[in-house]
C-alpha cells in the first residue's frame, strides 16, 4: 500500500520545471556576511543535497527559503510565487527538532495542524496510516520519551511530511543516529520521497550520505558560503550498500572531499 498514491513521483528528470527557483540571494547579519548571492533552480521531485562546512550559512539558506528570514538581497520563487519572507510554503525539519514529549506519536505528526487550528478525524487518520506505514503501527499511542532515536527522528519527519507542501527542507536530520540506525533510516527516507514523489532539499555533512540519497550535490564554500561545485549525482536506483564503492560514487565522494578540504586525499 502506498501513503497517498496521487502524489506519486513526479521527478522527470533535470529538464523537469523548477518548483524552487532562487535569484540573486544574499544575506548578512549586522552587516557581516553569511551568504554571498546565490542563483539556484531545484527541479520538482528531485532530492538535493546541500554540503558544506559548519558555519557557511546552509541553515541560513533554508531559514530564507521557508520564508522565516528575510534574505538581505534578492527572492525565492516555490511553485512559480514569490514567497520572499513569506512563511508556510514548505515543510521543514529544523536541525535538532524535536518532538513535543507531551504529545503522543499520532499527536506530534498531526502538531503542524493542530497550531493551525485544524483537527479532524481524516488527518488524524491520516497520521495514524503513515505511523503504519512507515513502522511505527505498534506504537500510535506511545510518548517520545518510549521511542529509540530514530523512531523519534522518523516521527520529526513524518511530522514535516504531514504538512503537505511539496517541497521538504531537512536540515541534519539523522546528526545524531549511530551509523547502522542512519542507514536504515537512509533507506527507509528514500522510500518515502519514492512513494510521496516530494522534492527533497537535505543538508548533511554527511558525504556518502549526501551521495548515496541524492539526485543532485551542492557544494557551499566556507563562510560566506557560496556555490562552489554542483553535482549531477548519475547512480542508479534502487541504491544498496554496494552502491557506495562502485567507481562513480567513489569519483564524486574524491571530488566533493577535495572541493572541501582542498586537494586532501580522503582516508
Ligand atoms: N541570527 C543570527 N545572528 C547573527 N549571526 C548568525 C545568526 N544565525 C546564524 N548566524 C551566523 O551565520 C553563520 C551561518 O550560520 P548557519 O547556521 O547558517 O551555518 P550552517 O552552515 O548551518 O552551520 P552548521 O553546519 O554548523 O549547522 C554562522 O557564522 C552563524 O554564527
Ligand atoms: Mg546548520
Amino acid at each position: 500500500m502506498r501513503l497517498v498514491p496521487e502524489w506519486g513521483s513526479t521527478f522527470e528528470g533535470v529538464n523537469s520545471p523548477a518548483i524552487v527557483q532562487l535569484r540573486g540571494v544574499s544575506h548578512s547579519f549586522g552587516g557581516s556576511t553569511v551568504l554571498e548571492p546565490t542563483d539556484l533552480d531545484i527541479v520538482a521531485g528531485s532530492f538535493v543535497s546541500l554540503v558544506g562546512p559548519s558555519g557557511c550559512g546552509k541553515s541560513t539558506l533554508f531559514n530564507v527559503i521557508a520564508g522565516l528570514l528575510q534574505p538581505t538581497h534578492g527572492s525565492v520563487t516555490i511553485g512559480g510565487e514569490d514567497v520572499t519572507g513569506s512563511p508556510g510554503h514548505v515543510g521543514y525539519m529544523l536541525q535538532k527538532d524535536l518532538l513535543v514529549p507531551w504529545r503522543t506519536v499520532v499527536g506530534n505528526i498531526t502538531l503542524g495542524a493542530s497550531l493551525r487550528g485544524v483537527r479532524n478525524d481524516e488527518l488524524i487518520n491520516r497520521a495514524r496510516e503513515m505511523a503504519k506505514e512507515y513502522g511505527l503501527g505498534d506504537y500510535l499511542s506511545h510518548y517520545p520519551r518510549a521511542l529509540s532515536g530514530g523512531m523519534r527522528q522518523r516521527v520529526a519527519f513524518m511530522r514535516t511530511v504531514a504538512t503537505q507542501h511539496d517541497v521538504v527542507l531537512l536540515d541534519e536530520p539523522f546528526g545524531a543516529l549511530d551509523a547502522q540506525t542512519r542507514f536504515a533510516m537512509q533507506s527507509w527516507i528514500t522510500d518515502v520521497w519514492r512513494d510521496t514523489g516530494r522534492t527533497i532539499v537535505f543538508i548533511t555533512h554527511d558525504v556518502d550520505e549526501a551521495l548515496f540519497l541524492s539526485d543532485r550535490v551542492i557544494v557551499l564554500s566556507a563562510r560566506p558560503g557560496r556555490i562552489v561545485d554542483d553535482i549531477d549525482v548519475a547512480l542508479e536506483r534502487p541504491r544498496s550498500v554496494s552502491t557506495l564503492t562502485t567507481p562513480t560514487f567513489m569519483e564524486l565522494k574524491q571530488r566533493i572531499l577535495s572541493t572541501l578540504h582542498g586537494s586532501e586525499t580522503p582516508r
